[in-house]
């Protein structure tokens, strides 16, 4: 009796299940959106979750690098299953909108964001913001002995006492306001200087470990690697400060975070929801707030008040559009960076 009632159960329950699974992934489909997410994941997650408790739109994140991601786009194309498109830097957003795979940005999320910290088609919108830094070792480095230019690191007398970590988009979106702020033969020469010079490591915050292990006397990173070090334990950066290059030099690059939301979404008003709460003042609180550290791009948003301001940081002007991601590999790989 006891056996019979238990399959019978089971198998309401199989059968129930087996109705109640299409039905559900149908309407998580029809609510939902997918992010490809090239940007830190704690920070995307934070977006996802106050974005989801506000509007009841679920997010699902797929992580991934900036290229790693754009490429995949365009291969994909009206068949991408992603809704959204989210990067650490800008040449992985200028490469999906020259194939001409996004919507445009609603009017009203445009207007959350300046002119500097948005493509100039409207294709796509700045999210966060990072600088360039030089992390350098303050045990052994005084001011006056430090590089007043990105430039001044292809000299013979920085030859084994810088790093970097050239494999990744943070550094290649440098190269490409390089590229875009001195041309094409100054790039090259650079790079066989940096060959020559600079270590390699993998990721940021390798390279200032790197320097606070004193292996190197400094680090070309973004400002964030540090301050969220400080944040925790500071153990990877005790002996570590920031130089900020300032001056409009390619080394005070500020990149652009990009968002945008593919053109073949089915989902076209939740994803624009999203850019817009992500560019609004929830999504900018979340940079201001939390340990991301990195800065707030909206109109008249607040960063973490750790930062130097943005504006303190005599960023170059760079139209992100002409970030050109194919002309960095080429030349960094044919300087043996890559
Ligand atoms: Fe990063």
């Amino acid at each position: 009796m006891t056996f019979s009632f238990t399959h019978l159960t089971s198998a309401l329950a199989l059968a129930a299940g087996l109705a109640v699974a299409p039905m559900m992934a149908n309407a998580a489909e029809s609510e939902g959106i997918v992010v490809y997410n090239a940007q830190h994941e704690a920070l995307t997650q934070a977006w996802a979750d106050g974005f989801t408790k506000e509007t009841g739109i679920k997010v699902t994140i797929r992580n991934g690098g900036d290229m790693q991601f754009a490429n995949q786009i365009v291969q994909e194309g009206a068949a991408s299953p992603a809704d959204v498109y989210l990067t650490e830097n800008s040449p992985g957003m200028a490469l999906v909108d020259a194939n001409k795979l996004f919507a445009p940005v609603n009017a009203d999320t445009l207007a959350q964001v300046p002119e500097t910290f948005k493509a100039a088609d409207g294709n796509w919108v700045g999210v966060a913001a990072r600088s360039t830094v030089f992390a350098y070792d303050k045990t052994k480095l005084k001011e006056a002995d430090l590089p007043k230019s990105l430039l001044d690191l292809a000299d013979a007398k920085w030859k084994g006492r810088w790093g970097a970590s050239p494999a990744g988009a943070d550094f290649q979106a440098i190269v490409s306001a390089f590229l875009e702020l001195k041309g094409e033969d100054a790039t090259r020469a650079w790079l066989k200087a940096m060959k020559q010079n600079a270590s390699p490591y993998k990721g940021n915050s390798v390279a200032m470990k790197a320097v606070n292990a004193g292996e190197v006397e400094g680090a070309v990173i973004y400002h964030y690697y540090w301050f969220g070090d400080q944040a925790k334990t500071g153990e990877n950066s005790k002996n570590v400060a920031l130089h900020y290059f300032k001056n409009q030099d390619p080394g005070a690059f500020v990149s652009i975070s990009g968002g945008g939301v593919l053109a073949s979404s089915q989902h076209q008003k939740e994803a624009q929801a999203f850019l817009k709460w992500i560019t609004g003042k929830g999504g900018q609180a979340v940079l201001r707030d939390g340990n991301s550290f990195e800065y707030a791009v909206g109109n008249g948003e607040a960063s973490n008040p750790k930062l130097v301001p943005l504006a303190d940081l005599q960023a170059p002007k760079v139209e992100p559009s002409k970030l050109n991601s194919k002309k960095v590999t080429d030349l960094m790989t044919e300087a043996g960076l890559i």
